[in-house]
C-alpha cells in the first residue's frame, strides 16, 4: 500500500515545511506556503521495468580519464553559441520565458532543422496546432515526432519504443507523474517530473530540453531547485511589441554564460541576427547630444544601457539637480569632479539624468557614462553612436577599473559598437576582439577622447 501524505511548500523558493507557517525562514517570503497532497510509491523509475543498475566506483582524480563530451548540432549558430557547441548528450536543459515571447516556435524550429530523431512533447497544444506552427517554419525534419502528452510515464513508453535523440517537453509546468497526488504546475510535481527526466536523460545519454513559464517576478515558476537540478538554463527574453528576442545562458555547466543569441520573430520564425549592429542603428536617431551607451552588467547579465543627460542654465537662484534610474549623491560626486579636475563650471547648470527604459542601475561602470552624456550634453556635441563606456569614476578623477570586463567587451562587441571606453587598470586577458579598445586613467584623457 502506498503511503498518503501531505507536505507544505513554500512557492517562491520550494523549501519544505512539515506544518503551515505564515512566513517561510529561508526566502522571508509571505503567505507562500501552499499545501500539497504527496502520494509516494517504493518504485520511482523512469522505466517501468526495473532499472538498470550500475555500480560507480571511486576513482583518483588522476585516475580519472576526461572524455571530450559529445555533442549534437542544433543547426542553429546562435542557440550553439549560445550553449557553447551542440547539444551534450545527456544534459538537461532549461528554456526559460515569458508566455507568448516564442519559447514553443524556437524548439520547434529547432526540433525541424535538426538532422536527428526528435520527439516534441507537448502539452500545451494539440498535434494540429503544432503542425499549423510548424508549415510556417523552415526545415523539414522527417525526424521529428510529435506527441501531446502530459503523463510521464506515457511519455517514457513512447521513448522506449521511439527512442528519440532529442526530447522536447513543452512545458515542465504541464508534465505529471503517478507517484504524486499534486496538480500539475505545483512544486512536488514539477520537482518530481524534473527528478525522473533528469534520471532519464543521465541513464540513456539523451538531450532533454524543458520548456518552463516565467513568474512576474521574471524567476522560473517553481521552485529556484529547478534551476540547480539541471545543466543549462536558458532565457528567452525581448519586448513582446518588438520583434528582437534574446536568448542568454543564466547558467551552464559546459560552456560560458557570457554569449547571448540574437533572434528575430519574423511570420516564419525566428531569423538569426548574425549582425546585431542593425538593431542599435536602426533604433537610433542620428547625432543626439546627451546620450552615451554603457557596457553595463545587471545581476550576472551583461546589458547596454542608454544613459541620457540634460544640461542647461539654471533659471533659478539654486541650480536642480534631478536623476532617474542612478543614485543622485553619485550624481552630484561625479558633477563635483568633473568641476574639481577638468574645470567644467557645471555650479550654475541644471542636471538631469535619466536611464533609458525605466531601469535602475547600481552597476558603478556605469558612471563613464554618465560622465560622458553629460559632457556631451554640456559641449553640444553628440557621441559618435559606435562608442561606449565600461568603467567608474573615482574622486580624484582616475577612471576605475571594473569586474567582468571580458564578458561587457563580448556583448558591446556583439551588439555591433565597434569602440569601448575603458580604465587603463582593466586587465584583458584574451586580446583579440574585433571591437577598437580605448584606455583612458583620468578624466581629463576622456574629454579628448569624445571631443
Ligand atoms: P510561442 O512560441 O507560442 O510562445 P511561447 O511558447 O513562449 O508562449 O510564440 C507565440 C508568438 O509568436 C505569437 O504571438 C505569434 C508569434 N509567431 C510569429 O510571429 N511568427 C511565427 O512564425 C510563429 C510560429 C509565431
Ligand atoms: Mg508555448
Amino acid at each position: 500500500m502506498a503511503k498518503t501524505k501531505t507536505t507544505f511548500f513554500c512557492q517562491n523558493c520550494g523549501t519544505q515545511y512539515p506544518k503551515w507557517v505564515g512566513k517561510c525562514n529561508s526566502c522571508n517570503e509571505w503567505n507562500t506556503i501552499v499545501e500539497e497532497i504527496i502520494q509516494k510509491d517504493e518504485k520511482r523509475n523512469w522505466k517501468q521495468t526495473g532499472s538498470t543498475k550500475r555500480t560507480v566506483k571511486a576513482l583518483k582524480i588522476q585516475e580519472i580519464s576526461i572524455s571530450t563530451e559529445e555533442r549534437i548540432p542544433t543547426n542553429n549558430n546562435e542557440l550553439n553559441r549560445v550553449l557553447g557547441g551542440g547539444l551534450v548528450k545527456g544534459s538537461v536543459i532549461l528554456l526559460g520565458g515569458e508566455p507568448g515571447i516564442g519559447k514553443s516556435t524556437l524548439l520547434l524550429q529547432i526540433a525541424l532543422l535538426m538532422e536527428n530523431k526528435v520527439l516534441y512533447v507537448s502539452g500545451e497544444e494539440s498535434q494540429s496546432q503544432i503542425k499549423l506552427r510548424g508549415e510556417r517554419l523552415d526545415g523539414n525534419n522527417q525526424d521529428c515526432l510529435i506527441l501531446t502528452e502530459t503523463k510521464t510515464q506515457n511519455i517514457f513508453k513512447s521513448i522506449e519504443s521511439i527512442l528519440p535523440d532529442v526530447v522536447v517537453i513543452d512545458s515542465i509546468q504541464t508534465l505529471h507523474t503517478d507517484y504524486i497526488e499534486a496538480s500539475p504546475g505545483s512544486i512536488s510535481q514539477i520537482r518530481e517530473t524534473a527528478a525522473e527526466l533528469i534520471k532519464f536523460a543521465k541513464e540513456t545519454n539523451t538531450p532533454v530540453i524543458l520548456i518552463g513559464h516565467i513568474t512576474k517576478e521574471g524567476a522560473i515558476a517553481g521552485p529556484k531547485i529547478l534551476e540547480h537540478m539541471v545543466d543549462v538554463v536558458l532565457q528567452f527574453e525581448g519586448d513582446r511589441n518588438h520583434t528582437y528576442r534574446i536568448l542568454r545562458a543564466q547558467k551552464n555547466r559546459f560552456g560560458s554564460t557570457a554569449e547571448l543569441g540574437i533572434y528575430e520573430m519574423l511570420n516564419t520564425g525566428l531569423r538569426e541576427v548574425s549582425n546585431p549592429s542593425e538593431i542599435l542603428i536602426s533604433e537610433k536617431d542620428s547625432d543626439l547630444t546627451g546620450t552615451a551607451i554603457s557596457a553595463s552588467l545587471e545581476g550576472m547579465r551583461p546589458l547596454l544601457i542608454e544613459v541620457q543627460a540634460l544640461v542647461s542654465t539654471a533659471v533659478y537662484g539654486t541650480p536642480q539637480r534631478s536623476s532617474t534610474g542612478y543614485n543622485i549623491k553619485r550624481l552630484n560626486m561625479l558633477l563635483a569632479v568633473l568641476e574639481k579636475r577638468a574645470g567644467f563650471r557645471l555650479g550654475a547648470k541644471d542636471v538631469f539624468l535619466n536611464i533609458a527604459g525605466g531601469l535602475k542601475v547600481e552597476d558603478p561602470a556605469i558612471d563613464l557614462a554618465v560622465v560622458s552624456a553629460i559632457l556631451s550634453s554640456n559641449e553640444e556635441e553628440s557621441i559618435p553612436q559606435n562608442v561606449c563606456f565600461a568603467a567608474e569614476v573615482g574622486l580624484s578623477g582616475e577612471i576605475r577599473a571594473v569586474n567582468r570586463i571580458e564578458q561587457r567587451i563580448i556583448e558591446a562587441e556583439k551588439l555591433g559598437f565597434e569602440k569601448i571606453v575603458l580604465s587603463k587598470f582593466n586587465k584583458i586577458a584574451n586580446k583579440n576582439y574585433q571591437i577598437e579598445i580605448i584606455r583612458v586613467s583620468k578624466i581629463e584623457e576622456v574629454v579628448s577622447v569624445l571631443f
